[in-house]
């Protein structure tokens, strides 16, 4: 790999991306809780929307028709990024249709992304979330070349065990060319209590995936959030998970931000 230049985000102090091997596990879901609960914490927090081919953070914020402003620095046109619950947001998802599904290949992609990145006004962040398409494409390649990424985080369901998809993300980022530091673990999805019986489990995917994987990739389980309706449901309201009554949900997102805080 040949030495890449790295790119500064001016005032950006600490830089975490959410991977996964694949879809659907709740990255998304991890990087708005996240980025909502550090911003609840006093943290001044950005989130990045970086799955290019399904951009899922405007409608978790509730700002699909969003437009971000666009303003002249120099000769350098920027924008701001549209701010939510605390959280200075940006996403490809702004500046594409609704269903109007994205064909560009590789480095047209690749482009965007690192304008969303350059070409915004972060000002003063204490932490800017990524929320990473999933696997291993040139997206995540090249963001992780080009930024100074502190830490990362892989979001797992139980039944993942299979654990291929995810070592692969995670050797990404152990090349020692990229050198990021896995920060952990969150498994989604971990259980289902039903509401007449609160102190009952179902491990309905399976158990001990996640801690399986933080072992195998010698870092840490970060947090396990149960699988519950309301979670998604807020997530459709453009809500967050604490918009619902669900105290494990609640209380394993102040524990992430804590972790990741100290
Ligand atoms: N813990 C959970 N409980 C209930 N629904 C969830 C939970 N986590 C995620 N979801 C829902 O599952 C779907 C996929 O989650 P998402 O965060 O979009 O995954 P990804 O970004 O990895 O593709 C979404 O509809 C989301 O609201
Ligand atoms: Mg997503």
């Amino acid at each position: 790999m040949n030495p890449i230049e790295k790119i500064e985000l001016d005032g950006v102090k600490n830089i975490v991306v959410v991977a996964s091997g694949k879809g659907g596990v709740g990255k998304s879901t991890v990087s708005s809780n996240l980025a909502i609960s550090l911003a609840r914490n006093g943290y001044k927090t950005a989130l990045v929307d970086a799955d290019i081919f399904g951009p899922s953070i405007p409608r978790m914020f509730g700002i699909e028709n969003a437009q971000p402003e666009v303003t002249h620095l120099g000769d350098k046109e920027v924008m701001f990024p549209i701010e939510k619950y605390g959280v200075k947001i940006m996403s490809i998802g702004f500046f594409i249709k609704k269903n109007q599904g994205l064909i560009w290949r590789g480095p047209m992609a690749v482009n965007a992304i690192m304008q969303l990145f350059e070409n915004t006004l972060w000002n003063d962040i204490d932490y800017m979330i990524i929320d990473f398409p999933p696997g291993t494409s040139d997206i995540q390649l090249t963001t992780v070349q080009k930024l100074n990424v502190t830490g990362a985080i892989i979001v797992t369901t139980p039944q993942e065990v299979a654990l291929n998809d995810a070592r692969k993300a995670a050797s990404m980022f152990n090349n020692p060319d990229l050198n990021v530091p896995i920060w952990g673990v969150i498994e989604n999805m971990a259980w289902f209590t039903p509401q007449p019986h609160p102190d009952e489990k179902y491990y309905i995917f399976g158990q001990g995936g996640g801690e399986m994987l933080a072992k195998e990739l010698n870092t840490k389980l970060l947090g396990q959030i149960p699988l519950v309706a309301e979670v998604g449901d807020a997530a459709e309201k453009g809500l967050s998970v604490y918009n619902q009554s669900n105290p494990t949900v609640i209380e394993a997102f102040e524990k992430l931000t804590e972790t990741i805080t100290a």
